[in-house]
Parts: structure tokens; sequence; C-alpha cells
């Protein structure tokens, strides 16, 4: 094969059988490349949220609003791959990654000082997260297995964080216990694949 070969020439059976299966490959990318904006921007607000969980109440939050900030990051990553696999490109432009993000940026609210509020940014955040990978297994359930795979396993992360949140919130409880180390990612970390 040529080196000169335009990336576009080549055959990638890879995404050759992704497209046999029916799936329209640019829809699936552009949803990808979203939904990995999202991860990376959550990541990025997390650190300032975990920042201002301050005082006595707060100090008992950190490390649970740690361990998402850091899955978001591995999440980010695990997801990133992918979409370079399929032939797609994450923005080039920095700062277009919030812009098409698909969730809201969680912002510092204005009365941080009350972690409750700041609880309710994380929580929301994680909701988003848990519709988007929702849909992306809706979409590749059946016709694509490692996108399946990759996104099933941000998901469960996802729902974890949602009923850790919750758990802090209102009392709901999630069975959750601590990580064995900050951010282990038990399902998106490197060598879980
Ligand atoms: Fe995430
Ligand atoms: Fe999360």
């Amino acid at each position: 094969m040529s080196e000169n070969k335009r990336r576009d020439e080549l055959e990638v059976v890879g995404v050759e059988e992704v497209r046999k299966s029916g799936l329209d490959v640019n829809k699936l990318i552009d949803k990808l490349v979203k939904a990995t904006a999202a991860e990376f921007t959550t990541y990025y607000y997390y650190t300032i949220l975990r920042m201002h969980l301050t005082g006595l109440e707060g100090e008992g939050l950190k490390e649970i609003a740690e361990d998402a900030r850091l899955e978001d990051r591995l999440h980010f990553e695990l997801m990133s791959q992918r979409v370079y696999e399929l032939g797609g490109e994450l923005p080039r432009d920095m700062r277009q990654v919030a812009d098409v993000s698909a969730c809201a940026d969680p912002y510092l609210p204005e009365n941080w000082k009350d972690p409750k509020t700041i609880l309710k940014v994380l929580l929301e955040a994680e909701q988003c997260a848990i519709r988007t990978w929702n849909e992306v297994c809706e979409m590749t359930l059946g016709k694509d297995p490692r996108t399946y795979d990759l996104a099933q396993r941000i998901l469960q992360e996802e729902i974890e964080h949602e009923a850790w949140f919750l758990e802090l919130l209102y009392g709901r409880p999630s069975g959750h216990f601590r990580r064995s180390y900050p951010g282990e990612g038990p399902l998106s970390k490197k060598g879980s694949k």
C-alpha cells in the first residue's frame, strides 16, 4: 500500500463492518465527539467544584467528587481513541470543546459555600452523562460491539456517580464504599479493556 495513499482512500475493515451493520458512521462519530467533549469539560469544571468543597462539611465530600472527576478523565481518554479509530477527530481548537459538549457547563454555583448547591450541579452533570451514554449504547447495540462495550462501561460508572450524589443529597442508599484509590475507574481504567 502506497504511503501516500490518502486517509479517505484506505480500506478500514473495522469501520466498514460497522457501516455494514447499518449504522451511520458519521452520525456516530458526531455523537461520540460531543459525548467525549462533555467528559473533558466536566473533568475541568469538577476541578473547580471540588476545590470549593470547603469547611467541615466539604471535607467529607472532596474524595467522592475527586473520584467522579478523575473517572471523567478516564472516560475522555477511553472514548477519544474510538473516535479516531472510526475516522473522526476531536476539535483541534480547545475553545470548541465546551461548545460542542453534549452537556451544559457545570459551573460553580453562586452560593457555593453551601456544599449542597455544588452537589446539585454534580448530580445534574451525571444525569446528563447517563442520558448521553445510554443513547450511544442504544445506537450501537448489536451493530458496533467495540463502541458499545466502551460506552456501556462508561455508562455503568456514570450510574454509580449519580447514585453517590443522590445519596449525599437525599440519603437514598447507593451501596457506595470508597474506591480502592482515587479515581480508580474500575471499568474504564486502562488495562480493564
Ligand atoms: Fe464521565
Ligand atoms: Fe460521571
